[in-house]
């Protein structure tokens, strides 16, 4: 979020430089099933996003110590492949790495149905392949699509969308430059069969319309890729969700 506001990226007749109006989403593409010995995967193209998520388990909870009597714990990890970007990211876990796997495991935690496998451990890994802006999202969309993929028992997918603010504007669905240079930033995960919010951040500045015209349309893009998220399980499976 550079918050340039001298940076061009809608004109006047609301067309924003990749063609979008300001309420479109980047086109999107899921897989299911690409990682054949994981016990559930998804791969996702979001605009440049390219992702794959991967599920294994559940399995018995190692190490010991982060077991619980109780319930499954989600291990979630979210990574930036080196090559996914422009700059070569340093290879390995670092803070906003770290960062994102909490809010994705935190925002999970509360579809995932963990007190079905006590002492259990259900791994899911977020691998970046490509980053153009929104990857949190990008990532938590397929972790969930994967999930299914895997039969674990959920209440519903997360879906997840990042709208923000560029030149005064409030648009859906940023991207890289659009972040980069975008006055605000907010990432939301929703529940698109209750519309419940199970993750938010922000970043920069909105005032309370604002935020709610970019609440809008996090939420009504989550519906959309809802329906790409369940046909690509009807896909794989000649079915529902
Ligand atoms: O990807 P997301 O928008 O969820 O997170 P961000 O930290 O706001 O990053 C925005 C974008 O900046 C990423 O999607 C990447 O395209 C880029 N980025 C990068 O090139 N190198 C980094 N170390 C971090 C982010």
């Amino acid at each position: 979020m550079g918050g340039y506001g001298d940076v061009q990226m809608i004109d006047e007749d609301g067309k924003r430089v990749d063609g979008r109006g300001p309420g479109d989403l980047r086109p999107i593409e899921i897989e299911v099933g690409v990682v054949p010995v994981a016990d559930g995967s998804a791969s996702i193209r979001w605009g440049a996003n390219y992702a794959i998520a991967t599920v294994y388990g559940p399995m018995e909870a190692h190490p010991r110590k982060i077991s619980r009597q109780e319930r499954a714990v989600l291990d979630v990890r979210y990574n930036m492949a080196p090559f996914s970007t422009t700059d070569r990211m340093r290879p390995g876990f670092n803070r906003r790495s770290r960062e994102i796997s909490k809010v994705t495991s935190d925002a999970l935690e509360s579809v995932v149905q963990l007190e079905l496998y006590p002492r259990s451990k259900i791994r899911v890994e977020i691998e970046v392949l490509c980053a153009e802006a929104g990857t949190r999202c990008v990532g938590l969309t397929a972790a969930s699509v994967a999930l299914a993929d895997a039969g674990i028992p959920m209440t519903d997918m997360v879906v997840s969308v990042a709208s923000g603010k560029i030149n005064g504007v409030v648009v859906c669905d940023l991207n890289k430059e659009e972040d980069n240079y975008g006055e605000a930033d907010l990432p939301m995960g929703v529940l698109p069969n209750t519309g419940d919010l199970v993750f938010l951040q922000m970043d920069g500045d909105l005032s309370p319309e604002e935020f709610q015209q970019a609440w809008d349309y996090n939420v009504n893009a989550a519906q959309a890729v809802h329906e790409i998220m369940v046909a690509a399980l009807a896909d794989r499976y000649g079915g529902g969700e």
